[in-house]
């Protein structure tokens, strides 16, 4: 598909049919988010692959948003790696951004691959810590289900209610 095709076909898919994800799928996936840009190249980001059924039902408990998906990810990233913005007070660092680019690289490859995603930032991070026993240095920032979208499944009404670009786009 071309990434206009791409672009043009995506939306949050919030209801999944279960069928598992192909290693192969799965793996594609994964390599295009090992691709992506991170600050300073310091890949602070962290995926878990929530797959097993026990991995699963985690997930399940941490928020209603995982959709019949037959795997998540939960994506992190590592403190101690990520960068660190010298012009703020030493606490803004890259992780959530670069966690979010991962993400995207993720949504992409997965919709190459005839698979859905959903953005999900419905859960505690605290919790999925705690749940999934990550390093203290680690921080949750999202979980994506992925898996093949049910026969039903549509983009809710406000997939198609963008903002005009002039909205948003301001020449300077
Ligand atoms: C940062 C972020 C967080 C989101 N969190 C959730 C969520 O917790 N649960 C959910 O069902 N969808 C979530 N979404 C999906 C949005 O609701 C969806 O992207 C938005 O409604 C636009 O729809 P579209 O992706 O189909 O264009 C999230 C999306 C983003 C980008």
């Amino acid at each position: 598909m071309l990434f206009k095709e791409m672009v043009d076909a995506r939306y949050s898919v919030k209801s999944f049919d279960g069928r598992a994800v192909e290693e192969e799928k799965l793996q594609a996936v994964l390599e295009a988010a090992g691709k992506a840009p991170t600050a300073r190249n310091a890949q602070c980001v962290r995926i878990y692959v929530l797959k097993s059924e026990a991995a699963m039902d985690k997930a399940r408990e941490l928020t209603p948003c995982t959709y019949g998906a037959p795997v998540c990810l939960l994506v992190a990233y590592d403190r101690t790696e990520a960068y660190r913005y010298p012009d703020e007070d030493g606490n803004a660092d890259s992780g959530a951004e670069d966690c979010a680019i991962v993400a995207t690289h993720v949504m992409f490859e997965a919709l190459e691959q005839g698979l859905g995603t959903c953005w999900v930032n419905r859960f505690s991070p605290t919790k999925a810590k705690e749940v999934f026993v990550l390093p203290k240095e680690q921080e949750a920032v999202l979980m994506m289900p992925i898996g093949y979208p049910a026969e039903n499944a549509r983009p809710l009404a406000n997939h198609e209610k963008k903002k005009p670009l002039a909205e948003i786009v301001t020449e300077l």
